[in-house]
């Protein structure tokens, strides 16, 4: 898209956002910077992104129906998916018309929102490392793919699910069941299918932010961000940090496996794509074709933002993913249940040298939600992740 227009008018670029959640907020906002006209979605009111988009729906995403029809209602010239709980398969028909683009591509999000899809995309069809598999669809084909090859430990997680939920940890023959249970009620529409993974003795995982971009001569480039490691608790990031020091040769086969993928995948954005490191040997886990959570530490360690990053490659401008300084992100919890809480200790965490904060202005609260996220940055990663926590253990959420 080598012009802009100007929102509200009929010559506008308008870019809707499946998804208005913290990150679907930012890559508004840096839509916005760029004059483009936003339209947030999202399943409830008064979403994150919402707040700061031109205009506003509240739909079940999920309904092919509900989601066609807003999309002929709002004729968006891009479709950003933020989440995975979307019907796919209207994103693969309205792409296939030409009524709208689908970012990064319509065939990327069908694959990515089932882990069956990605998993055999990477491990068959791109013969990449992974973890050893089996999906499952009963607690004895459990038994049995566990006995045969995958062993203990490993890791049950629903085909369909994210931020950890439903997925649990065996460590033995006693965690078989409950896992199983677990998992049936974890799931988003997967209806009983599971995934059994080996488990990955790493010494640390990243996110490799990769870029797929419009270079000057029209050809899409491929660029990589620093690697982000990060701190994952019952399937949620609590902290990350970036760069992460990595072996040579461990950094340049992740690019490879990053590269390959992201490849298949096709068209442009950002993709998060996560890797679990040993030493120089890399396992890909799984990939979002857009930002990552864990790469809102990038709002303060890199020149452009993975937001500002996704901004620009889908509107085919170019893009810049140097890191600016070590820097580090640490999650605010709400702590609290309750609709229109009250934020204590702001003051207090800016008064923390070197950092900065961000309160999503989600309309409620749970204990384990992530409601916003502190930021630091320092010559070193240490000092990084220390100011972001100490930023971070200063907000507290306080029912209204
Ligand atoms: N096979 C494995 N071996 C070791 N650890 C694992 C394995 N699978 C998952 N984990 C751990 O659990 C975390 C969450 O797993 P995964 O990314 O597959 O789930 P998710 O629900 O998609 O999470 P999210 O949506 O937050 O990315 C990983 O980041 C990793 O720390
Ligand atoms: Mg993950």
């Amino acid at each position: 898209m080598s012009k802009l227009g100007t929102p509200l008018s009929p010559t506008a670029t308008r870019v809707m956002l499946l998804g208005s959640g913290e990150l679907g907020k930012e890559v508004i906002i840096a839509l916005q910077r760029l004059g483009v006209e936003t339209i947030a979605v999202d399943r409830y009111a008064n979403a994150p992104g919402q707040q700061v988009a031109h205009h506003a729906h509240t739909i079940t995403m999920s309904d092919p129906a509900q989601l066609k029809a807003l999309i002929a209602a709002e004729k968006p010239d891009l479709l950003v998916p933020e989440i995975e709980a979307i019907a796919t398969e209207a994103l693969e028909e309205i792409e296939a018309a030409g009524v709208a683009r689908v970012i990064p591509t319509a065939r990327a999000t069908r694959l990515t929102m089932n882990r069956e899809g990605i998993r055999c995309l990477a491990a068959e069809t791109l013969g990449l490392p992974t973890s050893p598999y089996a999906f499952c669809e009963s607690l004895e084909a459990l038994q049995k793919a566990i006995d045969g090859g995958i062993g203990y430990p490993c890791v049950v997680k629903p085909v369909m699910s994210s931020s950890g939920k439903g997925q649990s940890k065996i460590d033995g023959p006693q965690d078989v069941e409950a896992a199983w249970n677990y998992a049936m009620s974890g799931g988003r529409v997967s209806h009983g299918r599971i995934i059994v993974e080996g488990f990955v003795d790493f010494d640390y995982e990243i996110t490799l932010l990769t870029v797929r971009a419009l270079g000057e001569d029209g050809n899409i480039k491929t660029h990589f961000c620093e690697p982000i490691g990060h701190l994952q608790e019952a399937g949620d990031y609590i902290e990350s940090w970036q760069p992460q020091p990595m072996h040579s040769r461990a950094l340049e086969k992740s690019k490879h496996i990053a590269k390959a993928v992201t490849d298949n995948l096709g068209g442009q954005g950002v993709f998060g794509v996560e890797l679990f490191i040993k030493g120089e040997d890399v396992w890909f886990s799984e990939v979002s074709p857009r930002p990552h959570d864990t790469g809102l530490v990038t709002m303060i360690s890199q020149w452009q933002s993975e937001f500002e990053l996704h901004a620009r490659a889908i509107l085919g401008l170019p893009v810049d993913t140097r890191l600016r300084t070590p820097g580090a992100s640490a999650v605010i919890y709400g702590g609290v249940e309750g609709e229109g809480i009250v934020f204590e200790g702001v003051d207090a965490a800016m008064r923390v040298p070197q950092t900065d904060l961000r309160l999503f202005g989600k309309p409620e609260s749970y204990v384990r939600r992530r409601m916003g996220v502190a930021l630091g940055y320092d010559d070193n990663i240490e000092g990084a992740r220390q100011r972001a926590r100490q930023a971070a253990a200063c907000v507290k959420g306080r029912k209204a």
